[in-house]
């Protein structure tokens, strides 16, 4: 057994993010839409830094535009995770992409991504879990209505709630009803903090969202009481390390400071974020960590019960995945 056989648990994957460049520049020719901005030579995506790398998210996502065509996208996600080695992925979906918040054409998506997911798990064996996710940039108005989205589909499904997009824009505070009103629907929480943002910002998420886990958080390793906290309350952190490396949070992954997280008690998990965007999978992620860190297969299993534990779904689907 080498590391990337092992069983993964993926809990950090967003769903246009994991769309391979072929299939949204297929999807981009069916539907007469010029993306050829948004590609390099090689055919994978072009972007500057973090924040263009938005816009070509949202450039590519503007092709993924009926329910069918995020049916396929969930056949195409999935069939990538499965041949990582993924056993269990929770995915962000925002109903700003599917349907423009309307809760009616919100669960004609989700419908169709369900579907989607039940046949690649009839085929891969792989679970796909679902977490609504607002997006900051977008504003706390639209935040608002993406948690009625979330609230109205909670359930053995939509499993959780987040936020995600640019750290900077606006405050945490402005978005404290969107997370009241989904954590009474049910759902579990997690925040997009502490990856262009500083402690300051990890903080902010427990405190005001009250989530109990942290999308990359890495940047709480510049406030070692807040690494303490963490430690103590067992917040679990989605980190994603080849991601921080591509966008420059850290220069080389032996800087990345998820061995030091985990050596002073944070509970860390792996996950790839948008993979196609960052070279990377699940199989590289565990092979560059084992190299970087000398981690063994200990590591990665205990890795792993981490993340299986701090998953979203229900007891009786975890029971299933490890
Ligand atoms: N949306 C997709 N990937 C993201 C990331 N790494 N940070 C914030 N928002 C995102
Ligand atoms: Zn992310």
């Amino acid at each position: 057994m080498t590391v990337s056989d092992m069983a993964k648990v993926e809990l950090h994957l967003h769903h246009e993010g994991a769309a391979p460049p072929a299939f949204i520049r297929g999807l981009a020719a069916e539907k007469k839409v010029d993306l050829s901005g948004i590609f390099n030579e090689h055919g994978g995506y072009h972007y500057k830094d973090f924040w263009d790398f938005l816009k070509v998210y949202e450039a590519a996502t503007s092709v993924l535009q009926t329910p069918e065509d995020y049916a396929r996208l969930t056949t195409a996600v999935l069939e990538e995770s499965a041949a990582a080695g993924v056993v269990y992925s929770e995915t962000f979906l925002s109903p700003d992409f599917c349907g423009d918040r309307d809760v009616g054409a919100w669960r004609e998506y989700l419908a169709a991504i369900r579907e989607a997911a039940d046949a690649a798990e009839a085929e891969h064996g792989i679970v796909l879990r679902g977490i609504v996710t607002c997006i900051r940039h977008f504003g706390p108005q639209k935040a608002r209505e993406t948690a009625a989205c979330a609230a109205e589909t909670a359930g053995d499904w939509i499993v959780g709630f987040g936020i995600a997009g640019d750290e900077n824009a606006g405050a945490l505070e402005d978005f404290v009803w969107s997370f009241d009103c989904t954590r009474e629907a049910g759902l579990r929480l997690t925040a997009h903090a502490g990856e262009w943002g500083g402690p300051e910002s990890v903080r902010d998420a427990l405190d005001h969202l009250r989530v109990e886990r942290i999308g990359h958080g890495v940047r709480a390793i510049e406030d070692l009481a807040l690494v303490d906290r963490l430690a103590e309350d067992g917040v679990v952190l989605e980190v994603c390390p080849g991601s921080n490396v591509v966008l420059g949070v850290y220069s080389d992954w032996r800087a990345h400071p998820i061995h030091r997280l985990r050596e002073r008690g944070v509970k860390v998990t792996v996950s790839t974020d948008d993979p196609p965007f960052f070279h990377t999978t699940m199989v590289n992620e565990y092979n560059r960590l084992a190299d970087a860190f000398e981690w063994d297969e200990g590591v990665f299993e205990d890795i792993a019960r981490t993340s299986a534990e701090a998953a979203f779904c229900d007891v009786a689907t975890k029971d299933k995945i490890l």
